[in-house]
């Protein structure tokens, strides 16, 4: 029986295993432990399940001695010192294709209702404002048959390709891994939507900058469902304000929480969700499951069904560190 921290209490009953096999310590509260905290309950634990909120860098590692197995609630890894954690011979999972379609559906969402500006209209019926029906009132852009540009056409990305060809879009890709693809710049000149699903690494961050916003149609949406310092939000704040693109619809941002009096929430045309891209029900169970399942393999010496920084997996060979982690 191994000592386990676990820094948040988990949907459905996936714990119940671990709590079967091993000394489970769930963190109990809404907010995550601080940095601190969390150094406090690692220092003696063998396994560890983190949250994307959960800073798991080279000194945390360095802090816990006995900890031999490190599980993210997530599939995107940039909060964990992968190398660090590699360098100690401890395994790292996460929780790739139980979220694609959750979060592929949100990505969805948010460009449906950024083109067809939801708030707004909704916002409009509380506010007294549906006089009646009006001929030029509320009027967005049409998504079908309109271009997607998708940035990172991996799992998510694909999903999210599908869902747009339902919609008889055109749908252009950045390369990724050995697939062709376009260039940054010509999928943002030929896009009406661009959706981003790259991992957040050194070379990802802050993509999605000035002038990469500068490339976009001004009647152009951008979509990030991926994380938040992808985007450079200073810059996203003026292309808002000044009409460089015409909206934007963001389930990540930096920092994460965004407090409500943040300066880019006031820019318009902006709708911003609190990361619930794989916020379903089923989702969020099923990464319990696989976290629980990662862990319990990483424990018994086992390959865990899923590991970031296994010799030769992208997460590992292109981890930036730290950058989402809210301490
Ligand atoms: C992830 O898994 O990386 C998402 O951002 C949260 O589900």
């Amino acid at each position: 029986m191994a000592r386990v921290f676990v820094t948040r209490q988990l949907p459905g009953a996936a714990l119940d295993r671990l709590r079967a096999e091993h000394e489970t310590d769930v963190w109990p509260d809404r907010v995550p432990p601080t940095y601190d905290q969390l150094l406090t309950h690692t220092a003696g634990a063998e396994g560890l399940i983190s949250l994307l909120t959960d800073a798991i860098d080279v000194r945390l590692i360095a802090g816990a001695p006995r900890l031999r197995a490190i599980s993210n609630y997530a599939v995107g890894t940039d909060n964990i010192d992968l190398a660090a954690a590699a360098g100690r011979g401890i395994p790292v999972g996460n929780t790739p294709d139980v979220l694609t379609d959750a979060t592929a559906d949100l990505a969805f969402a948010l460009l449906l209702a950024a083109a067809r500006k939801l708030p707004e209209a909704a916002r409009a019926v509380r506010d007294g404002d549906w006089l009646t029906w009006e001929p030029a009132a509320h009027l967005g852009q049409s998504v079908h048959g309109a271009t997607l540009g998708i940035v990172g056409l991996g799992r998510i990305g694909r999903a999210v390709a599908q869902r747009a060809r339902g919609f008889e879009m055109e749908v252009l890709a950045t390369a990724t891994g050995t697939a062709p693809g376009l260039p940054l710049d010509a999928l943002l000149e030929r896009s009406d939507f661009v959706s981003l699903h790259c991992p957040l690494t050194v070379a990802t961050h802050h993509l999605i900058d000035a002038s990469a916003l500068r490339r976009m149609r001004p009647t152009a949406i951008l979509v990030n469902t991926a994380r938040g310092p992808i985007v450079d939000q200073a810059a996203l704040q003026r292309a808002l304000e000044d009409g460089t693109i015409a909206g934007a619809a963001l389930d990540v941002t930096d920092p994460e929480p965004m407090a409500p009096d943040h300066p880019l929430l006031a820019a318009p045309n902006l709708l911003v969700t609190p990361h619930i891209g794989s916020a379903t029900t089923v989702a969020r169970e099923r990464m319990a499951e696989l976290a629980v399942e990662n862990l319990l393999a990483g424990l018994a010496g086992r390959p865990m069904p899923h590991q970031a920084n296994a010799p030769g997996a992208p997460a590992a060979a292109e981890a930036a560190r730290h950058t989402n982690a809210t301490r």
